[in-house]
């Protein structure tokens, strides 16, 4: 009883698992202390054996259980201390953290889609890589039309083009889609023209509402293009200007009250106090003849998205936009 009494407190004294351990070999082990009471059995004599045997079982299974459960507690201790040595506390402050931002363009983008979201616009996507008839020809532009020239579009071998514009999409959505129609179309466009205010790739994002003859007008078009530019512009006046585009008819472009001067006149405006920012028309009914809609009208619209980013954050030249400029990047984080 004395000896249980003594291997007993040997586990329960064990603080660690190194310990524990050579507890385990010095009761347990090959020539422990278990093994060698084992061991005298065969000096024993006979009518005593099973007596002996079955002490000897019971203070093992003592044993054993007391062990496992130490061995158990041990371990959870050494996990849990791991844990409070190596666990990161996330809400700790730290001055200078280093974090990423979404690209000026994306951002502006993620505001324009957020508007004409919640304004129950579906968004559709459309290739890049297209052919003339959606590009050009649905969209009423006749063969020999200036915007076709070589100079502006990047032509494939095939026959095939870089998109110029998200209109392309207006035509696959009218393609695949019977009316009502009520999409934005978001994407990239490629154009042959590198300046302060070009690159050869930027983003524009398209509208189209199309619906029964007469339920849609120019009203709608002023309507929802007012509400937009005053969302991502503040409190500025909104002006339709009347323009060409061959696939509107009418057709505006339309201008924002100088946000820069407060449309006093200044650089950025060329002293007229206003900044062009869309084009906008009611669909042509070439159009809807190419894509087989009848009696139906409706409003179209696109804007590029780098002019929105660059008039909202006042950034100076396009390129930089597409440099990847950690100076110019850092403070959109
Ligand atoms: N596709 C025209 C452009 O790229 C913009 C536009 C779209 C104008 C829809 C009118 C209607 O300049």
């Amino acid at each position: 009883m004395e000896e249980l009494e003594h291997l007993e407190n040997k586990i329960k004294e064990a603080d660690d698992l190194k310990i524990l351990e050579s507890v385990r070999i010095e009761i347990f082990g090959k020539k422990g202390v278990l093994a060698k009471e084992f061991a005298r059995m065969k000096e024993i004599p006979n009518e005593e054996k099973k007596a002996f045997a079955q002490k000897l079982n019971t203070l093992k299974a003592k044993l054993t259980e007391l062990f496992d459960a130490k061995k158990m507690a041990l371990e959870a201790a050494a996990i849990e201390a791991m844990m409070a040595k190596e666990g990161v506390d996330v809400t700790m402050y730290r001055a200078h953290a280093a974090s990423g931002g979404l690209h000026p363009v994306a951002e502006t983008m993620n505001r324009i889609i957020d508007y004409f979201v919640s304004m129950n616009f579906a968004i559709e996507e459309g290739p890049f890589v297209d052919d003339d008839f959606h590009n050009f020809e649905a969209l009423n532009l006749p063969k020999h039309h200036p915007a076709r020239d070589m100079q502006d579009t990047f032509y494939l071998r095939d026959g095939m083009l870089l998109r110029t514009h998200t209109s392309s999409v207006q035509i696959h959505t009218m393609q695949k889609q019977k009316p009502p129609v009520r999409i934005i179309s978001p994407g990239s466009v490629f154009r042959r023209d590198f300046d302060l205010t070009h690159t050869p790739m930027f983003h524009q994002v398209e509208g189209l509402m199309v619906d029964e003859e007469g339920k849609i007008s120019f009203a709608h078009l002023k309507w929802i293009l007012e509400d937009f530019l005053r969302y991502m512009f503040g409190d500025v006046k909104v002006r339709f200007r009347p323009s060409f585009f061959p696939f509107t008819e009418p057709s505006t472009e339309v201008d924002i009250s100088c946000i820069f001067c407060g449309a006093e006149g200044c650089r950025v405006c060329s002293q007229t106090g206003w900044l062009e920012v869309l084009g906008s028309g009611m669909v042509d009914p070439n159009v809807f003849k190419a894509v087989g809609y009848e009696n139906v009208s409706g409003y179209a619209f696109g804007l590029g998205v780098e002019r929105f980013a660059m008039l909202i954050h006042r950034i100076g030249d396009l390129r930089s936009l597409f440099e990847g400029d950690l100076r110019l990047l850092e403070q959109f984080q």
